[in-house]
């Protein structure tokens, strides 16, 4: 989508303006003009959950849903954000309980250094909210941008096809711990 007009700096210098939703919430705040979606959401607004990894588009560290898409908030300049919505890996929580996905890669163990996990829960997020009872085939392929060098990506999967349980009501497959049920970090 395009940045109005009236919202661009006219010089290198200025200031860009941006007034956009993140996580529910509308944001109205001035940034370098030159910034990312990623520089803005960690430098401006302190949501250190998306990660910076690559800057090339190719590890999925830094993956957010913008306007229901999932994207790569290191490839998307923040003046294309003017009037957009972004959800977070700091979005998934909507109260004291965790959301299915983050219980799931902690009973699974699919966090390990962790680095990969946000964009890893954002991109399972975008898919299970469409298809909550996505395939492993389906999920591998919805994962497929995110690189995890730790866990060898099976628990990884498991734990997403135990989330798609829980959002559909069902009873989870594999082993639980009873200590991740409730509270704990939002994976930042
Ligand atoms: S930091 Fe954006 S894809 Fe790696
Ligand atoms: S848990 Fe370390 S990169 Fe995925």
């Amino acid at each position: 989508m395009d940045a109005p007009l009236a919202a661009l700096p006219t010089s290198p210098r200025e200031k860009l303006r941006l007034a956009f939703t993140v996580n529910g919430e509308g944001r109205d705040l001035t940034v370098e003009p030159w910034k990312t979606l990623l520089e803005v959401l960690r430098e401006d607004l302190l949501l250190t959950g998306t990660k910076h990894g690559c800057e090339l588009g190719e590890c999925g560290a830094c993956a957010v849903i913008l306007d229901g898409e999932l994207s790569l908030s290191c490839l998307v300049a923040a003046v294309e954000c003017q009037g957009r919505e972004v959800v977070t890996v700091e979005g998934l929580r909507g109260g004291p309980d965790l959301h299915p996905l983050q219980a799931a890669f902690a009973d699974h163990g699919a966090a390990q250094c962790g680095y990969c996990t946000p964009g890893m829960l954002v991109a399972a997020k975008w898919l299970l909210d469409r298809k909550p009872d996505a395939s492993r085939e389906e999920i591998a392929e919805a994962l497929s941008g995110q690189l995890c060098r730790c866990t060898g990506y099976l628990q990884i999967y498991e734990a997403v096809e135990d989330a798609g349980r829980a959002l559909r009501g069902e009873p989870a497959a594999g082993p639980r711990l009873p200590s991740t049920r409730r509270g704990g970090g939002d994976g930042a």
